[in-house]
């Protein structure tokens, strides 16, 4: 992960989040650390969302410390040292001395001094209340360790509140600054291109991993992203599981192929879904569908907009579908019905869209204060992604519509003049992808 936002950015994030918390408060956060794949072989190195919105600082073994020296802010940043030996193996650490100047902090220490000096600094600045990492009601296991070492030290750590960061630090998140929204436009666009690489390679005969291949390449050409999240291949019926992954299926001439893929780009995630016909040319049955999804899927880009609420646009997306597969004549019954009594969760199972941003289901309560769902607001970026899945063991509807699966998901950010589609250029109309599948060699 490599951060391209300079570092007034990720201070004045980290003086917005003290400024919503108590006097004599503290923040204590840990960064991700590496996780065995199997014997001594890790899964490739992720930091932190919340580490990483406050510092982007990129290694594992590290700590940040937030509070206040009198009325300024004080940042400690606590890593692993240099070691020379160590890095012929694992290349360059950053190291305290380098970390100070270029993270922009206070303080740095050794990681193995963090403990002796947060607790030093605890006592002194008479710190009643620590923010920290909790998973549900408990500490988060690593982060119980650390604070254990903390309090083995002596000194205010003892006498603490602990607290979770997680509802303060969330809200943060959740509205995205310009420079974000770049980074996510700058993600959107590199999915986009995945997605175009992957209808060029989808062809019957092929694979779903075929796909996958060439989509997950394509990323990677592009300032060498990954994968945000494991990419889903799914042909046929294989599109009526919600998290297929398995991607080891033969494509088959007539079929659809749907695909749901995003680039990670400087942290920030791109989510895109895209379903077409393998062979190039839409049936009239997968064309009708289609358009079903794709006029709820236009709609809600439409109606997203400020003051909209997230439950809201759900409600009508969910209406829309309904009816068309009334229309359709693949179920019966009356639309608002339907969704009101959840019938509809049967062939439309979940949500219409999820905040984004460095994770994929990105921090936010769905939730205003009072309860009611949340309010869209001027930079929240989010996805919108109505999808159709009519079941193959599924006997109450017509023979001819089972198991086929239809999602289209694109990536919006809420602006004043309404949604900015930040996946435009992965192609989406029947017109756009039947041109696209038509120039494959
Ligand atoms: N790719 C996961 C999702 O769309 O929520
Ligand atoms: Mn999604
Ligand atoms: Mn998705």
């Amino acid at each position: 992960m490599h951060s391209v936002l300079n570092q007034e950015i990720f201070a004045s994030r980290r003086n917005k989040l003290l400024s919503l918390l108590p006097n004599q408060s503290a923040v204590i956060l840990l960064s991700a650390s590496e996780k065995i794949r199997n014997r001594d072989n890790a899964y490739p190195f992720r930091q932190n969302s919340n580490f990483w919105y406050l510092s982007g600082f990129p290694e594992d073994c590290a700590v940040i410390f937030l509070s206040r020296r009198g009325k300024k802010d004080f940042y400690m940043l606590c890593s692993k040292p240099r070691n020379p030996e160590m890095e012929i193996w694992t290349g360059h650490i950053i190291g305290p001395s380098d970390a100070k100047n270029l993270y922009a902090a206070d303080e740095t220490y050794s990681i193995d001094d963090a403990a002796e000096k947060i607790a030093a600094f605890l006592s002194e600045a008479e710190i009643k209340n620590i923010y920290t990492t909790f998973d549900g009601v408990e500490l988060a296991s690593e982060t119980q360790e650390f604070i254990q070492a903390v309090k083995a030290k002596g000194g205010a750590a003892n006498s603490a509140n602990y607290l979770d960061i997680e509802p303060f630090e969330s809200e943060l998140r959740l509205i995205k600054s310009i420079e974000e929204q770049n980074l996510m436009f700058e993600a959107g666009r590199i999915s986009a291109l995945g997605h175009r690489a992957a209808m060029l390679a989808a062809k019957p005969n092929a694979y779903e991993y075929t796909v996958q291949a060439a989509i997950e390449a394509e990323f990677r050409r592009h300032k060498g992203c990954s994968p945000a999240f494991s990419t889903i291949a799914a042909a046929g019926k294989n599109a009526c599981c919600l998290h297929y992954q398995r991607n080891s299926s033969p494509l088959k001439d007539g079929d659809l192929l749907l695909i749901d893929a995003g680039a990670e780009y400087a942290g920030y995630a791109g989510d895109i879904s895209r379903t077409f016909p393998i062979n190039g040319k839409f049936s009239r049955d997968q064309q009708a569908l289609y358009e079903v999804v794709l006029h709820a899927q236009t709609e809600a880009i439409k109606n997203a907009k400020i003051g909209k609420t997230h439950a809201e646009l759900h409600r009508e997306t969910s209406i829309l579908l309904m009816q068309g597969l009334i229309d359709l004549q693949i179920i019966e019954g009356e639309a608002k019905e339907l969704v009101e009594s959840e019938e509809a969760k049967k062939y439309y199972p979940h949500g219409t869209g999820h905040w984004l941003g460095l994770d994929t289901h990105d921090v936010g309560n769905y939730k205003e204060p009072d309860g009611q769902s949340r309010i869209y607001r001027e930079g929240m970026t989010l996805t919108v992604e109505p999808g159709i899945y009519l079941q193959e063991q599924d006997e109450t509807i017509p023979e001819r519509w089972r198991g086929i699966g239809i999602r289209i998901e694109d990536d919006i950010v809420i602006t004043a003049q309404g949604a900015e589609v930040l996946s435009a250029d992965a192609p989406k109309t029947i017109s756009e992808i039947e041109q696209l599948l038509a120039g494959r060699s």
